[in-house]
């Protein structure tokens, strides 16, 4: 590894440490919620989060750009490095105590992400990766599932904040995967599931309208850790597309094919 990469990745372990902290503290507490819309929730606590994430960056980076959830998107004068950073990801989960959630910290340069690192501060873990270099969790090298079939298979997926307008369209791809699989877990923080991706606690996980600070640590973690990720159709996947399917490799096209009949399904 560089000197540079392990200067980003020191500072992203100490941002994540004092965000962690944080959320650690007050997982249990009551919580001061706000609405962003009819279901989707923010706490005083994701948007502290972010601010000690960027402090953090900006103190040691201050020409890097930065792209955070709640209340950054800044262009620096170095605008080749760009943080992307989910201060709290699974705030529902959170709002509830209801112990799933995670920081995620990515590093993008000339628009492709380099450095990932996902931190859960409850168990606490933390996995990472470095374009090319492979992932770790807690410093110990991490691989994807050696699962073959997907009639084995456990997968996980999240539904997206306008779940209550959609339903029946997710349904479809939720039924399809169903009755395929072994097994299907709904975790509720997505760069987690991906993270159980790469370790091989899931063989496979798909969602649709996640967002650059969800998966851009969390994708580069699969992929380092020797697995896949595209959209439902098996195309190329982007942090700013808004399908999102992993896998341990293996059972990818078969997940492609079991979206694909979930798309093609009637509506009901
Ligand atoms: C959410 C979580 C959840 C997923 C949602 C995301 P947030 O992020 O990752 O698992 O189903 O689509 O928006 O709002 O808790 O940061
Ligand atoms: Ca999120
Ligand atoms: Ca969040």
């Amino acid at each position: 590894m560089t000197a540079e990469i392990q200067i980003f990745l020191s500072a992203a372990q100490e941002a994540a440490t004092a965000a962690g902290t944080l959320i650690r503290q007050h997982w249990q507490r009551p919580k001061q919620i706000y609405y962003k819309g009819a279901i989707e929730l923010v706490t005083s606590v994701d948007r502290e989060s972010e601010r000690r994430i960027v402090d953090v960056l900006q103190r040691q980076f201050p020409d890097h750009s930065i792209l955070a959830e709640e209340e950054t998107d800044l262009v620096g004068s170095q605008a080749s490095h760009r943080w992307i950073i989910d201060p709290l990801d699974g705030t529902t989960n959170f709002a509830h105590s209801y112990p799933q959630f995670c920081v995620s910290i990515a590093l993008e340069r000339d628009g492709e992400v380099i450095l990932g690192l996902v931190y859960d501060p409850l168990r606490p873990e933390c996995f990472q990766a470095v374009k090319g270099q492979g992932a770790t969790l807690n410093g110990e090298p991490i691989q994807i599932s050696g699962i073959k079939e997907l009639d084995q298979a456990l997968l996980a997926t999240g539904f997206p904040y306008n779940h209550r307008e959609n339903a029946d369209f997710y349904l479809a791809f939720f039924k399809s995967f169903m009755t395929r699989s072994q097994g299907i877990r709904r975790n509720g923080a997505a760069a987690l599931d991906l993270c159980y991706v790469a370790c091989g606690r899931l063989d496979g996980f798909w969602e649709f309208n996640l967002r650059p600070w969800d998966t851009a640590g969390g994708a580069l973690i699969v992929e380092e850790a020797g697995g896949k990720m595209s959209d439902l159709s098996g195309n190329p996947f982007s942090i700013w597309s808004n399908e999102a399917l992993a896998s341990n490799g293996a059972i990818h096209e078969v997940m492609v094919n079991a979206a694909t009949a979930a798309r093609n399904a009637p509506a009901r």
